[in-house]
């Protein structure tokens, strides 16, 4: 199965001369580019047979990426209740700052042969969505993921336009970017963790619900909406829902502004 090459078309990679620097005699094989210039790279040691692969993420200097430290930190935060990837080393360099995990043998449920098994991927994203948030401790999380919070962050014009946030059906620690590249499978098909962690903290469930819905239908197609809420165990909340999808644009409209002004 296909573990490289994931969301970096069209455009090839050029491992930046920091990575290289950073990474030794690692194979480096580029898996994903975000929207906002941040790269994942793979690592793998062919020599060393019993080191497991590790996957690096870098956000160049001044990238409106999520910092990797408070990837980091959440990483560390959450790895004794859920499954995530565990922390290896982080750090900054003058060209960016950089988050090394160790390796989750398991695949994205963006790759081509989980959209082939688009409905069971479906069900599996829902119900590893109820069990982080099931498993993740509200009491001491320190992070913050709240409507509030993130309407704050935005600047006046922006936050003025957005409707008031619905009260909160239930509070939970969110993923904070719980979408469909960001659930990963095992090969037998079952859920086997997230990643991409950098903005969890305590929120309304819908805010991770309504982004997984609609990640769904542009991942996979439509008609699958109501398998993700089955296998989390809910019914649609059309308002809320609304509400969620409409902070999520506010706030990715606003950075990629941010990153089309600086370029
Ligand atoms: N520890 C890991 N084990 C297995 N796969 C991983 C790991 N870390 C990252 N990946 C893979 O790399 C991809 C990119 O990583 P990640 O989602 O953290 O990057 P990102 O740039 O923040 O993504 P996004 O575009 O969603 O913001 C993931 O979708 C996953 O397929
Ligand atoms: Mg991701």
């Amino acid at each position: 199965m296909s573990r490289a090459l994931l969301g970096v078309r069209p455009a090839p990679v050029e491992v930046p001369p920091a990575v290289r620097a950073l990474t030794g005699w690692a194979v480096v094989t580029p898996v994903w580019r975000n929207e906002l210039g941040g790269l994942t790279f793979r690592l793998d040691e062919p020599g060393r047979a019993l080191r497991r692969a590790r996957y690096l993420k870098w956000v160049p200097r001044g990238s409106a990426c999520p910092d990797p430290a408070a990837e980091g930190d959440r990483l560390h935060w959450a790895g004794p209740h859920a499954a995530v990837p565990r922390v290896l080393y982080q750090g900054l360099r003058p060209e960016g700052a950089y988050l090394v995990t160790e390796a989750i043998d398991a695949t994205s449920a963006i790759e081509q042969h989980w959209v082939a098994r688009r409905e069971h991927a479906a069900r599996v994203i829902g119900a590893g969505l109820r069990f982080l948030h099931d498993s993740l401790p509200v009491d001491g999380c320190p992070f913050d993921w709240s409507a509030a919070s993130r309407a704050a962050a935005l600047p006046a014009r922006v936050r003025r336009r957005l409707p008031p946030a619905p009260e909160p059906d239930l509070l939970v620690v969110c993923h904070g970017d719980a979408t469909v590249p960001n659930t990963l499978l095992r090969d037998d098909g079952t859920f086997a963790a997230h990643v991409d962690v950098g903005e969890l903290g305590v929120a309304d469930r819908w805010a991770d619900i309504a982004v997984t819905t609609r990640s769904v239908t542009r991942r996979y197609g439509p008609g699958l909406e109501d398998v993700v809420l089955e296998a989390y165990g809910v019914g649609p909340d059309p308002l809320r829902t609304a509400y969620y999808r409409r902070l999520w644009d506010a706030v990715e409209t606003w950075r990629l502004g941010r990153v089309r002004s600086a370029g």
